[in-house]
């Protein structure tokens, strides 16, 4: 009898964290290594937040379990910021707040994926959701975009992957791994074929909302369409526009009856999240809001330089997407030919490992995302680092024969 469970088979490790942990392993082995891998601002949390959780902590409120679902404070800001920003309706009894976006995502799918069940995915997708789905035994259907529409699934996509089985849509914008994000009319495309299907719900991922630039106005699928707010579990965090992925907050607004469902799970599993955390976060969503723009701004440099060097690389092609801080060039133009080191490159895969023992710049490689040859690059990064890896890419493109 197999010590290990049968489910383990069903899934592999993120491809992101492993790209992560080699670029580490080879700059601790004194290698000059530029990480373009990680899925997180490289600036600090902001004071005033540091601040509240550091408050938490002394004034000992932190001390103790909170409610499994997070303490009342935290969700009055969040169904504030649902509908300040989002002009969508939740009660307290409709939020949770989980150990991170990831958490609130594992307990939607665990709480109701039965054997079987579809989940559709469009591709490039964020690495967890088909892992997530197949660990639950459900079954993940990834519907592969392409470049010519931005990356973004189109209607007539949709359609052709909904089947009577099919539970969820899965929907990320600005999405991870290629920044694409759907305006209100390509959203409203989509949930015009949702309303034809009433078995779909929607899980929309809209962790990167605040990370959008060139005034791109970001909404969501239970904004655009209000019926199928019955549907539809919005998902958040303060991870990525907070700069806190290492405290750990997610949270989302969903139907009552779920909402209620993922609390039970988490309650037999870890609890509240940090108490800390929660503090933290409660003042991230209340107070001041403008070091956003600023970090925005910087990312957005940073997008147009790394997308102006990387289409000056032979071989590579790379669109300027609307949001979140990762681009996805195409690396097909560079398959085929000869790496200095005399691979010939015939996967994705050889290409970013080629490039990594070569030229010291991580990059993840696109399979890994569902769709290729292509890499994601992370310019979460400082703009020198940024700078440098593009010229290095560019060498490696330009020596590749
Ligand atoms: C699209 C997307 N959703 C969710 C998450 C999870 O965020 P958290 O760190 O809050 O678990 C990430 C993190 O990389 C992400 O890229």
């Amino acid at each position: 009898m197999a010590f290990l469970a049968d489910a383990l088979a069903r899934i592999k490790p993120s491809a992101t964290i492993a790209v992560t942990d080699k670029a580490r392993a080879l700059k601790a082995a004194g290698r000059d290594v530029i990480g373009l891998g990680a899925g997180e601002p490289d600036f600090d949390t902001p004071a005033n937040i540091k601040a509240a959780g550091i408050k938490a902590i002394e004034s000992g409120k932190a001390a103790k379990y909170t409610a499994v679902d997070g303490i009342p404070e935290l969700k009055a800001a969040i169904c504030a910021k649902f509908k300040k920003e989002n002009g969508l309706d939740y009660k307290p009894s409709q939020i949770i707040v989980g150990t991170g976006g990831k958490q609130v995502l594992f307990n939607a799918l665990m709480a109701t994926i039965n054997p079987g069940d579809e989940v559709v995915i469009p591709a490039p997708y964020w690495v967890s959701y088909p892992e997530i789905v197949a660990l639950l035994g459900g079954t993940p259907v990834p519907v592969v975009t392409t470049m010519a529409t931005g990356f973004k699934l189109t209607a007539e996509q949709l359609e052709k992957a909904i089947t009577p089985k099919t539970k969820w849509l899965i929907f990320n914008s600005p999405s991870n791994p290629t920044g694409a994000a759907y305006t209100r009319d390509e959203i409203k495309a989509l949930t015009d074929v949702l309303m034809k299907h009433p078995q779909v719900w929607v899980l929309t991922d809209d962790m990167y909302e605040h990370l959008v630039y060139d005034d791109f106005r970001f909404t969501t699928p239970a904004q655009v369409e209000p019926r199928l707010y019955e549907r539809t579990l919005t998902l958040n965090g303060v991870s990525k526009a907070y700069c806190m992925t290492g405290w750990r907050i997610g949270y989302s607004g969903a139907p009552e009856h779920l909402t209620k469902a993922m609390a039970m799970l988490q309650s037999q599993s870890t609890s509240n999240p940090s108490a800390v955390a929660q503090w933290a976060a409660v003042e991230a969503l209340t107070g001041p809001q403008d070091f956003i723009a600023k970090h925005n701004a910087i990312f957005k440099e940073r997008r147009d330089l790394i997308v102006s060097m990387l289409n000056q690389a032979n071989g590579i092609q790379c669109p300027k997407p609307e949001g979140a801080f990762y681009v996805y060039p195409s690396c097909a133009g560079t398959m085929g030919k000869t790496a200095p080191s005399g691979k010939t490159l015939a996967t994705d895969e050889d290409f970013v490992t080629e490039l990594l023992e070569t030229e010291g710049v991580a990059v993840v490689h696109g399979s890994a995302f569902g769709a290729g040859p292509a890499f994601r690059i992370s310019y979460a990064t400082k703009t020198e680092d940024l700078e440098e890896a593009g010229k290095r890419i560019q060498r490696f493109c330009g020596n590749l024969k």
